[in-house]
């Protein structure tokens, strides 16, 4: 691999370089070293050029108390004064902040001013119902200006938010709700996706009623659709009633740097789904340098990411750092394929979109598409506004690389493939459009400041060529603070003694001999990545096996999908005879259902597979190693010498 590398450099345009903020190789090498020379006062440097503070910071980072770092601690600003107010301040009030675009298709435009009278609405109205700093707010509303501005008035009044992701069930929001203890839920009446109205409120009370929320005291509901709905007396408010009465304007609550900002729920290889606790100011400041240099965004660019508000990368690259900056952002309600598979390019053509940032799995479902109906070909859209392109979630594999670079970008535009994670708040191994020659299916290099490496078991550097575990060397200002609620599993998680301090991100990583680039060569641990969201293997078998009536045993594996990029497989042992055929394939789509009842529709496996028994070594461990060759539908080649059950294999093989 390492000799193609070289031979596969794509350099970037003489366009691209041309005054872009980070210009050159020369210009990336600078921050680098700069970084390396005083890693505390580069970071201070940013700090106070991005960002603008209540009380200046007087010390950059504070590792006094290792793993739990701080940044910027003795200063104070609020997040929300830094996405809005400071622009209109310095005259950007009617520049247009979102360009939002429903479902069905129709266009609203948010100014600057607009935005921050309703995000004031929004949170004088939640401080009238006793909402102040540091009460957890949990947001469960799809794509939409209130979204954002529920987010923003949160931040405004140091309320820490956590928003959950629209298509999780009633049970995953419960669970989430009693672990921030929330004191209000922010949703909608329903969602609209692909010309569908799905319900929201009614999943909101659904969980409410599972029990174990009793923090709870309100649940603030925006009318999307007008359905009809049960409102709960002295509990449920409508959101525009309780901000018809509110002031547009509201003081920021100034807040400390390391005050919550938000916890967003991710899953682990064990347990249940981790809260991760992000800080206000470290957070924000990374959210805002990535999203200026990452993607050169410039003061008239048109900037789309494509991702939801529910993950990470809708909260570091939607809701704050194009907003930290003063940008233009598309906003989009519905899905890719609707009313047809055309939408995105259409979109990008009608809103001039200049930079666009989606998933791997997304265009590799529109090439799909693309190459069965030429209606939705993106050579019949004008896609000539567009100057760079972004990749996020997962691997982009060359094929899916190099059909974006030439018909999205039209052999113009750098693609950005941007390694991070919900624990790193933004961008840790990513190319810069002005300065890093590219490869298909590399990150490329670390951000400046970003002291990732690859190491052994022990913490020792590998040679580049030589696989290993990919970690961050040094503390960063937007890393994951804690796990709400359990920082012993932070320590254990992140920060494992055997590797010297060192933050372990959980995957695997090779260094090209030559170049020197990152590839991410997936997981290491027991965690799956479906179409750019993660899972982990056990809350499904969790889920799997809380089918009490019908589930003895279960055990989740991920196989590689041509679209999906992962796909979940499950063996399932039954209370009841094995069943096959018609049988098989009924109580696989009850299974399916309870899956998606239990945690979201995003965890239905793929694959169930029935057996008597799973494969077990004499001491009653899983071989899961025998399991996902079996997916995958390879020969075995393992030593099955150890195995107590050799003939439970061909069964497992059978799909249903
Ligand atoms: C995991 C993090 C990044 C925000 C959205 C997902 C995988 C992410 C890439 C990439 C290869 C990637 C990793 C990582 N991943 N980006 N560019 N190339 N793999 O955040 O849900 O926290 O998932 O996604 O496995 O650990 P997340």
């Amino acid at each position: 691999m390492s000799e193609n590398q070289e031979s596969k450099l794509y350099e970037p345009s003489a366009a691209a370089r041309e005054g872009a903020h980070v210009s050159g190789m020369a210009a990336y090498q600078r921050l680098v070293d700069e970084a390396e020379a005083d890693h505390a006062a580069y970071w201070a440097r940013l700090a106070r050029e991005f960002i603008t503070w209540k009380q200046p910071f007087t010390q950059a980072l504070d590792d006094a108390n290792a793993p739990f770092f701080k940044w910027f601690q003795d200063g104070t600003l609020n997040a929300s004064y830094n996405c809005l107010d400071r622009h209109i301040e310095a005259g950007k009030g009617d520049k247009t902040a979102l360009i939002f675009e429903a479902d069905g298709g129709e266009v609203t435009r948010t100014s600057y001013k607009e935005l921050l009278a309703r995000t004031c609405r929004i949170a004088n109205g939640l401080k009238s119902l006793g909402v102040k700093k540091g009460d957890r707010v949990v947001i469960y509303i799809s794509m939409s200006v209130d979204g954002v501005a529920a987010m923003q008035a949160c931040a405004r009044i140091g309320a820490t938010h956590s928003v959950v992701f629209g298509g999780f069930s009633a049970q995953s929001l419960r669970d989430r709700i009693e672990d921030t203890g929330a004191v209000a839920v922010i949703t909608a009446d329903q969602q609209v996706r692909g010309g569908k109205h799905l319900p929201l409120k009614a999943i909101v009370d659904e969980a409410l009623a599972l029990g174990g929320c009793d923090s709870v005291k309100n649940v603030l509901v925006v009318r999307r659709t007008g359905a009809e709905l049960p409102m709960t007396a002295g509990r449920d408010l409508w959101m525009h009633e309780l901000t018809a009465q509110q002031a547009d304007a509201c003081e920021p609550e100034w807040v400390e740097a390391e005050h919550p900002l938000f916890l967003l729920y991710t899953s682990g290889s064990t347990g249940k789904p981790k809260g991760v606790q992000h800080s206000t100011g470290g957070y924000l400041l990374h959210a805002a340098l990535t999203t200026k240099w990452t993607f050169d965004l410039k003061d008239d660019d048109i900037f789309w990411c494509t991702a939801d508000i529910g993950w990470v990368t809708g909260h570091s690259y939607i809701t704050y750092g194009p907003l930290a900056l003063g940008g233009t952002e598309v906003v989009f309600e519905g899905v890719p394929t609707y009313p047809d598979a055309g939408r995105f390019w259409k979109m990008i053509q009608d809103h001039k979109v200049t930079i666009f940032y989606t998933a791997p799995t997304a265009i590799r479902s529109l090439i799909k598409a693309a190459e069965g109906n030429e209606a939705v070909h993106p050579r019949r859209y004008d896609l000539s506004s567009l100057r760079i392109l972004g990749s996020v979630g997962e691997p982009i594999n060359p094929a899916a690389w190099e059909w974006y670079h030439a018909n999205i970008g039209g052999g113009r535009c750098p693609i950005v493939d941007t390694f991070w994670q919900t624990e790193t708040g933004g961008h840790m191994i990513t190319p810069l459009p002005g300065a890093t020659p590219l490869v298909p299916g590399s990150c490329t290099l670390p951000f400046p400041g970003i002291t990732a490496a690859i190491v052994d078991e022990t913490g020792n550097d590998v040679p580049n060529g030589q696989g290993g575990i990919l970690v961050v060397k040094k503390p960063w200002p937007s890393m994951i603070r804690t796990i709400w609620g359990d920082p012993e599993r932070f320590k254990k998680s992140y920060y494992p003694p055997e590797l010297k301090g060192y933050y372990l991100a959980g995957d695997g990583a090779i260094r090209d001999a030559h170049t020197g680039y990152f590839t991410i060569t997936g997981r290491i641990d027991d965690v799956l990545n479906v179409s750019g969201h993660r899972m982990g293997t056990m809350e499904i078998e969790s889920a799997l096996v809380s089918c009490t009536e019908l589930v003895a045993e279960a055990a989740v594996v991920g196989r590689p999908d041509d679209t999906t990029g992962e796909a979940i497989c499950a063996f399932v042992v039954l209370k009841r005879p094995r069943p096959t055929g018609e049988e098989a394939k009924k109580i696989a789509a009850e299974l399916r259902n309870w899956v998606g009842r239990e945690i979201g529709p995003i965890a239905k496996p793929k694959d169930i597979r029935f057996g008597d028994n799973l494969p077990k070594t004499r001491s009653g461990k899983i071989m899961r190693r025998l399991l996902r060759s079996i997916a995958k539908g390879e020969a075995i080649t393992q030593d099955t010498s150890t195995l107590e059950n050799p003939a439970i294999l061909d069964q497992l093989s059978e799909t249903n």
